[in-house]
């Protein structure tokens, strides 16, 4: 007997109607597109086309950061799918044997329902074929990479029956050279919300408000990922404040002063056992207490750090060592005075820099407090989430994927800001860091050229050369920082396969 409901479903009208509501958005346009040809003539369709490349070219030239958040995703995403994954789809799902067959001997595939683009990533949301699970994808997850031209591959599992494989097209840190920012010279060449730490993958400055929205700074990553990095830049774009005595530095290494022992002399306080840093935490609180008292009774509200009452700058090297891995009598009252410090100085000019190996609950149960995470190579996929906060990693912020060769690298989540940026700290030699000790804690000191050893790399290279490869030099004001990196998705996410 006939099967006539199965010959229903595969009419052509069915299929066509099908293909409508699976790509609203290409099959309008093209509508649109005919509208148009019929109405205005080609010629005139073509010229405003053209218009349109043609301003499209020069705003992307201009500025690519706002370019790619309104336009740029869009095209790319739409660009991606149709001719990256769908043109290929077949002929790779079949030779990466992801097909199956069902009772009948049809071939299934999986099917594409969904493509996300990010300037460095593509993620193509998969709808499994019958009898597949996410591990068929991982076993072959190489082989899609190679297939389709991309330099790495991962898989999520988003809900029963659906994957998520990002591919990452390109990596901007390998050509892209992060130039340590000059020493300023006075006071008034630092601005306080706008600290220069490295560059953004698009090649712009990577800035730190430390008066409004970076607080306190979380910095999770492996050992060797880079830490120390991203410390050293922030205390190198504050080094006149330091040293006219408006920033105060209370530092705790308790792996025994490994990271920052160098620089025992610009610091105000300094402590290289968990024992002396909890100490160390306690007087730190102590003396914002007082502060928060004193300033209260005055009514003062907003922070400008004075010689009376500097940035009461706390750094932390290795949280682990101060909690998880300390003795009791250390690790409870540390704790509270961290919580303490991350919750209560905000008005007073108390802020916190913590680092970790492994952002877990354990080790930073206060984690949730510190509004600027920044998660830089990481052991396991879900320390990701622990450092960054729930769903980062779904988000794009493939931290455990970064690389060992790129140190410095990192993705940063600041509050209110959805999506997570990715960025690279410049590098602070140990000579750099002499010389920013030398100059903290000399009152007459003169600066001299740095970055000796990082430019003899690009001899004959000016800045304007490094950059015009890949990124264009830009011009950033204090907003496009705040650039909310939302991306385009262009899909169906709600089509079900007949
Ligand atoms: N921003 C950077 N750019 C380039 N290379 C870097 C950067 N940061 C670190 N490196 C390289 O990585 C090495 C390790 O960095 P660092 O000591 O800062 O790591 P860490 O995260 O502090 O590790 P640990 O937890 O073991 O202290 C450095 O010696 C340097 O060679
Ligand atoms: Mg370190």
């Amino acid at each position: 007997m006939r099967d006539t409901r199965v010959d229903t479903e595969r009419t052509p009208v069915r299929a066509a109607a099908r293909f409508v509501a699976r790509h609203p958005r290409s099959v309008g346009s093209a509508v649109v597109l005919d509208v148009a040809v019929l109405w205005v003539g080609y010629q005139t369709v073509l010229m405003a086309a053209g218009i349109a490349v043609v301003a499209g070219a020069s705003w992307r030239l201009l500025d690519r950061p706002t370019f790619d958040r309104f336009a740029g995703r869009l095209l790319r995403a739409w660009w991606r799918r149709w001719w990256s994954y769908r043109r290929q789809w077949l002929r790779i799902m079949t030779a990466c044997n992801l097909t199956t067959i069902d009772h009948k001997g049809n071939t299934l595939t999986p099917r594409v329902t969904w493509v996300k683009s990010t300037f460095a990533w593509d993620t193509v949301t998969v709808r499994m074929a019958k009898g597949q699970e996410p591990e068929d994808f991982e076993k072959v997850i190489n082989r899609l990479a190679n297939s389709f031209k991309t330099r790495a591959a991962n898989v999520r599992q988003l809900k029963p029956g659906k994957v998520a494989l990002d591919f990452q097209r390109r990596e901007p840190f390998d050509d892209m050279f992060v130039p340590l920012p000059p020493l300023a010279e006075s006071v008034e060449a630092v601005n306080l919300r706008r600290l220069v730490i490295g560059r953004d993958e698009y090649g712009r400055d990577f800035t730190v408000d430390l008066l409004g929205r970076d607080l306190h700074i979380l910095l999770g990553g492996a050992t060797g990922a880079g830490k120390g990095s991203f410390m050293w830049a922030l205390l190198r774009a504050l080094a006149p404040l330091i040293r006219d005595g408006l920033v105060r530095l209370w530092v705790i290494d308790p792996k025994g002063g490994m990271e920052f022992g160098i620089g025992e002399e610009m610091f105000h306080e300094f402590a290289e056992s968990d024992k002396a840093g909890q100490k160390l935490i306690r007087k730190y609180t102590s003396v914002l207490d007082a502060r928060k008292l004193e300033l209260g009774r005055q009514g003062v509200r907003t922070f400008t750090p004075s010689l009376e009452t500097p940035l009461e700058l706390l750094i932390c090297d290795e949280l682990a060592a101060m909690t998880a891995y300390a003795d009791k009598a250390i690790r409870a009252p540390f704790e509270l005075d961290l919580s303490k410090a991350l919750t209560q100085y905000r008005a007073v000019g108390g802020r916190t820099v913590g680092a970790s190996q492994e952002p877990t609950k354990d080790v930073i149960p206060m984690r949730g407090l510190f509004p600027t995470k920044i998660a830089l190579r990481l052991d396991s996929a879900s320390y990701v989430d622990m450092c960054l906060g729930e769903g980062m990693r779904d988000m794009g912020a493939f931290a455990d994927k970064i690389p060992e060769y790129l140190a410095g690298v990192a993705y940063v989540k600041k509050d209110g800001r959805r999506e997570p940026l990715r960025v690279r700290a410049a590098y602070t030699t140990d000579d750099d860091i002499t010389e920013l000790v030398r100059f903290c804690t000399d009152r007459g000191a003169t600066v001299t050229p740095i970055r000796r050893e990082a430019d003899d790399e690009h001899v004959g290279q000016t800045e304007e050369d490094i950059y015009s490869t890949d990124f264009e030099k830009l011009e950033v004001d204090d907003e496009t920082d705040e650039v909310d990196e939302t991306d385009y998705y262009e899909g169906d996410e709600d089509e079900e396969i007949a």
